[in-house]
């Protein structure tokens, strides 16, 4: 009963579509109706500007970091459920949001959330990659999937040296909801239309 509960608040945390909803509330526009059609907080930035990209931004981060930390709440404590697996479960709940019709993000700042709440050495380094990939392509989304490959090559180093699989097994699936949810990005990276950010 717990395992159910516990699976179902984290789907529920991940499925808040705080650009959704940031956008409708406070500007009056669907994000999902302009720019890349995106529900994340690149498309937040790109649409609705600075100060709502950052709590989109902030916002989805969270949501992950909630999803892996659900295990902490006394309710929850009886849990048999690994941490990552929420944290999984809220990322599924980020790209398919029962509050936003199941169309949802890119997984990809909901994922950094799981790794902050797991390992924040990890966060901090792919927030390091981020910004310098960013610095150098302009691109958000080649950016994710590099970041996404460096948390990828992490973990099976972690996993290597420590002897525990858990979070490379995590890793890995987000890898493949990353990429898997970037196919139209490639695409446009591949015929040299993928938009770029003049801002940094
Ligand atoms: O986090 C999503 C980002 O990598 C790409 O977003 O809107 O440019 O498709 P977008």
């Amino acid at each position: 009963m717990v395992n159910a509960l516990i699976i179902l608040c984290a789907y529920l945390i991940g499925s808040i579509p705080s650009g959704l909803w940031i956008g409708k509330i406070f500007y009056k526009t669907d994000i999902r109706e302009h720019g890349s059609g995106n529900l994340g907080a690149t498309n937040t930035f790109r649409i609705l500007g600075k100060k709502a990209g950052i709590i989109v931004t902030v916002m989805d981060v969270l949501k992950g970091t909630a999803g892996v930390l659900l295990p902490l709440l006394p309710f929850f404590q009886e849990t048999t459920i690994h941490p990552l697996i929420l944290g999984a479960v809220a990322v599924v709940g980020h790209m398919f949001p029962i509050f936003a019709g199941f169309r949802g993000g890119k997984a990809v700042a909901t994922s950094a959330g799981v790794l902050l709440g797991y390992t924040w050495l990890l966060f901090v380094l792919l927030v390091i990659v981020f910004l310098i990939s960013l610095k150098l392509t302009k691109m958000v989304s080649l950016t994710s999937m590099i970041a996404a490959t460096v948390a990828l090559i992490y973990s099976i180093i972690y996993g290597i040296v420590i002897g525990e699989w858990a979070l490379c097994i995590l890793v890995a699936v987000l890898f493949f909801f990353i990429v898997y949810r970037h196919r139209a990005n490639i695409q446009r990276i591949k015929n040299g239309t993928e938009p770029k950010v003049t801002w940094i």
